[in-house]
């Protein structure tokens, strides 16, 4: 396969959201290499607990090992005959072990295999119980950033804290505006909102600031119609406050500005986001002065990045305290969950106005979302059926500004598209090895 001639500098051949034969080095060369998203420590507080999910789409067990503390992500198969062990989403496991239910053979939560029925019919047939070939495998590398679980299928490439670079000044301060130093996930599962769509069309969407005042615009005036029809003597409608902003003009998203980092990363704001006028509750403010200083936290609460992308697998808001992982089914179709965090010592208000952001904009019964599944599924049925051989992505080419190892640009420039393409021809190109 010819990876480099599907992508041009500002134009992109339509295989790239419609070939298997892609999909499939995409999960070996990007989703099987970088360091993607897969819980947070929160979700697995007491010894045993688990969260199972996948990265790329290896099957994954994040626990809690009781005898070391440690958190681990095991792949979830067996050892035996590879049936998934863990079904359920979230769990604890019953006497500190993993059993599958095809033939019981039990795991500890290292992933060794800890028992077999009937061992007799082992002996001398070559099996040896410390082979970890027979126990549930071990994700090559898994680190921790202040509490969110990071993990690579690869043994070899950089530690998370270099891949990370500058976005992780995002996941900072989603914790520096919790008065307690913590953030904690709510709820045992995240929404989840099928996208029948390939997993790159909600990655570039992101930061594409030239869709939301066209395929929002419905949702943001009925917002605005309603707050008319509302009396003056009416207090402040805190889903308004979520809603309107996605009406905003080209030049209040070209005035915010992007950032594109190496290896895909990327941020819209920084001083300026859709959220920077969100109301600040006066108790939030008081908790975080007592813990943080008047100044420090003048300076955590005027950090506003808009949306930032850890790509491939997490979006994050800081400023809303949610995360967006991305799940890759197949070449067409993908998961997206979305959790929310509460901020420890912060009034119960801060987590209403989380969860209020989460219903209203990235739920599947939203008022937001849908609009941009929309617009995904036209596209990849255009180059699906072949109505579309190139997708542009040429917006303010050329002007973007080198500066270290940031590429900047005005805010509906579609350098937010092409930063990501320079990584994924990186990845996919990269013939290296890595186990
Ligand atoms: Fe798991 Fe047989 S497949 S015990």
């Amino acid at each position: 396969m010819q990876i480099r001639s599907l992508v041009e500098p500002a134009r992109v051949r339509r295989e790239v959201y419609t070939s298997e034969d892609v999909f499939a080095l995409e999960m070996e060369r990007i989703w099987g290499r970088a360091w993607l998203y897969v819980g947070h420590e929160s979700q697995v507080k007491s010894p045993g607990d688990y969260i199972t999910t996948t990265m790329g789409l290896t099957p994954v067990v994040m626990v809690r090992d009781a005898r070391s503390g440690a958190i681990n992500v095991l792949v979830n198969r067996c050892g035996h005959r590879g049936a998934m062990v863990c079904e359920a989403r979230t769990g604890s496991i019953d006497k500190g072990v993993f059993r599958c239910p095809y033939h019981g053979w039990t795991f500890r939560a290292d992933g060794s295999l800890r028992s077999q029925p009937s061992p007799a019919g082992y002996k001398d047939v070559g099996f040896d119980k410390n082979n970890p070939a027979f126990g549930m495998p071990g994700v090559p590398r898994v680190e921790k950033y202040r509490g969110f679980i990071f993990a690579s299928l690869a043994r070899v490439g950089p530690d998370l804290k270099t891949f990370l670079g500058e976005i992780r000044e995002t996941i900072d301060n989603m914790v520096d505006r919790a008065p307690g130093g913590e953030v904690e996930v709510t709820g045992k599962v995240g929404h989840r909102f099928r996208h029948p769509a390939n997993w790159k069309f909600f990655t570039e969407n992101l930061h594409d600031a030239m869709h939301p005042m066209v395929a929002h615009a419905g949702t943001s005036a009925a917002v605005r119609q309603y707050l008319e029809q509302l009396s003056q003597a009416h207090g402040p409608v805190p889903e308004a406050e979520v809603i309107a902003p996605f009406g905003g003009s080209y030049d209040f998203f070209d005035d915010m500005g992007f950032v594109g980092l190496p290896r895909g990363h990327a941020y819209m704001g920084g001083k300026k986001s859709i959220f920077s006028h969100y109301e600040v509750y006066p108790d939030y403010l008081k908790s975080m002065e007592e813990a943080h200083g008047k100044e420090r936290t003048k300076e955590i609460l005027s950090f506003n990045r808009h949306n930032s992308l850890i790509y491939p697998s997490c979006t994050v808001r800081d400023n809303i305290q949610s995360i967006r992982v991305v799940i890759p089914v197949s070449v067409n179709e993908t998961i997206i969950e979305s959790w929310t965090f509460a901020l420890k010592g912060a009034p119960p208000n801060m987590l209403e106005r989380t969860l209020r952001y989460s219903r209203l904009v990235n739920s599947p019964a939203s008022m937001v979302g849908p609009d941009d599944v929309n617009c995904y599924v036209r596209i990849q049925q255009s180059a699906a059926s072949g109505a579309i051989e190139w997708i542009d992505m040429r917006r303010h080419f050329g002007r973007e500004v080198q500066d270290g190892a940031r590429t900047t640009a005005t805010g509906t420039s579609d350098l937010a598209l092409r930063n990501q393409y320079t990584a994924w021809l990186e990845y996919m190109t990269d013939t290296g090895e890595r186990s």
